[in-house]
């Protein structure tokens, strides 16, 4: 197995990721955690030492223990990795004089007869991903320069006598576009032969659920969508009858979304599943509300009142699971760093676990959303659940501009449904990132038969994504969007008029509000 020593970079986790990506085995695991003991336990076949934040240059800084250097074993040291391997091996690090580098540069090679580049610089330069305050001035002896860039004299460099290989810039991250041959390039050499599967995976992730909640309870908030029911389907495989679920029904749920979660999990899993039915409450306090954000708020309120009053019914819970994903983690640090404007207030049950006192079991926390949909395979969970399209929490209330009524929602749901079924049956769900109806909050006139109606208008959306940050939409053709509009006035009463959505985002977003 492979260690990753981490010294605080925003992206370690990413290179897990390709290195999951490659079948090899890693764990990761804070600097102060990794002392000489501790590395004789673990007996690494490779190390890698990640970037961080601080300076070498300053007392005090973090490193690794010198020991990791007598092992015998090859090492990668990427950006503040690099600087701690020559400093510690007897180069020189300094700070400043203008040579920071941040985002894109261009690294040639010096020697490309280097393992490690095995497939770089097929076209003479390769592009990377720096971001480096301090830089090496002086490469340790044993090394050698393979690479450079305009700021970097030092952006590769390894000891082929010892297989130490150190980098100046990020090869995990995506602006590192050949970044992952130079990991397959690294494990290779270090012997790992890419038989490590998500088997491997399920089986480390419930040791580690059990030795954190031993024989204590869990509750655990089921949405239905994909990360909390693959949470909530390992966690019940790890601890059995010590989890309790909380499925809330703010009746703002698709068309038999309800009645498909209880049935999935409290009777195909014999899950402990508490279904809070509060539809009354929300519908009730979204009465005459017509404001995004005022919507938004009210459900995240009510929802987490609703959660923690079902939470507190479940005796000696101790624990909150979480369907948290790595994105999330990375995105609630702010990987630019720059304050953001609130677009809309996402909601979720954040500030929960230190009102309830509960602590937190994140067993997603190290995953990508395709590992998440990998898992959730993995321990059989149906394709409908792990391959839906994302739904959020505010539910149909988005989806829904102006004021919420019942009819509307009546009417959205057998819109939605119809909607889906035609993107099914074309075979296209697969392709698409999330589709929806909206319902406007205008009527319309239109003859059907002989008579005049007068009913409400409806928007179809779908987009293509990678992660909801961006997104196109999708182009049906008009055979489809003729047939779907065809489909939706016929069967569903209410609705005389179909447009689709043409926005991208940005300049607009996914959902309506
Ligand atoms: P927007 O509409 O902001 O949506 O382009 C981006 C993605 O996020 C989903 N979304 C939410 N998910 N709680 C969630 O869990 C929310 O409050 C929320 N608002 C939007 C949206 O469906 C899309 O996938």
């Amino acid at each position: 197995r492979l260690l990753i020593i981490d010294f605080g970079s925003q992206v370690t986790q990413l290179i897990a990721r390709r290195l999951r990506e490659l079948s090899v085995y890693c764990e990761i695991h804070p600097y102060q955690n990794v002392t000489d003991s501790f590395l004789a336990d673990f007996a690494p076949k490779a190390v890698i030492l990640s970037g961080g934040p601080d300076s070498v240059t300053r007392e005090g800084s973090p490193r690794p223990p010198a020991s990791v250097f007598n092992m015998g074993v090859p090492i990668l040291g990427i950006c503040y990795g690099q600087q701690v391997m020559m400093h510690m091996l007897g180069g020189r690090v300094d700070t400043g004089h203008g040579t920071a580098e941040f985002g894109r540069a261009f690294v040639t090679p010096a020697d490309t007869r280097l393992k490690l580049l095995e497939g770089w610089f097929a076209e003479g330069k390769e592009q990377v991903w720096m971001s480096h305050g301090d830089h090496v001035s002086a490469i340790a002896p044993g090394f050698d320069v393979y690479g450079t860039s305009p700021n970097a004299p030092f952006a590769i460099t390894a000891d082929l006598s010892r297989h130490f290989y150190a980098v100046q810039f990020h090869p995990e991250v995506h602006h590192t576009p050949n970044g992952a041959a130079l990991y397959k390039n690294f494990v290779e050499m270090a012997g790992f032969t890419g038989d490590w599967t998500m088997g491997a995976y399920r089986e480390q992730a419930i040791a580690a659920i059990r030795e954190q909640v031993g024989d204590r309870n869990v509750i655990c908030g089921l949405s239905g969508g994909v990360d909390s029911s693959v949470a909530a389907v390992l966690l019940h495989e790890a601890i059995g009858d010590q989890l309790t679920c909380v499925f809330v029904d703010h009746g703002l749920l698709r068309k038999g979304e309800a009645e498909e979660v209880v049935t999935m999990f409290r009777d195909n899993y014999n899950m402990k599943l508490i279904h809070a039915d509060e539809q009354e409450l929300f519908l009730g306090e979204l009465d005459g509300v017509s404001d995004p954000e005022t919507k938004r708020k009210i459900i995240g309120k009510l929802f987490i009142d609703v959660f923690q009053k079902h939470a507190d019914s479940i005796e000696g819970a101790e624990f909150l699971a979480q369907g948290t994903l790595y994105p999330d983690v990375i995105e609630s640090v702010s990987f630019s760093g720059g304050p953001s404007v609130t677009i809309k207030s996402h909601h979720n049950v954040g500030g929960l676990p230190e009102k309830m006192g509960l602590k937190l079991v994140e067993p997603l926390r190290e995953l990508f959303k395709d590992e998440v949909r990998a898992l959730g395979a993995e321990l059989g969970l149906p394709k409908s659940f792990i391959g839906r399209h994302p739904f959020p929490g505010p539910g149909l209330a988005i989806r829904c501009p102006g004021e919420i009524t019942r009819e509307k929602l009546k009417i959205l749901r057998e819109a939605d449904a119809v909607y889906i079924d035609q993107i099914r049956k074309h075979g296209l769900y697969d392709e698409i990132w999330q589709a929806f109806v909206a319902i406007l909050p205008v009527r319309t006139v239109g003859v059907m038969g002989d008579g005049r109606t007068y009913d409400f208008a409806c928007a179809l959306r779908a987009v293509t994504s990678v992660d909801g940050m961006t997104a196109d939409y999708y182009p049906f053709s008009h055979e489809f969007l003729g047939e779907t509009a065809t489909r939706i006035i016929n069967e569903i009463k209410g609705i005389n008029r179909v447009t689709y959505d043409i926005t991208s985002k940005p300049p607009g977003t996914i959902e309506w509000e």
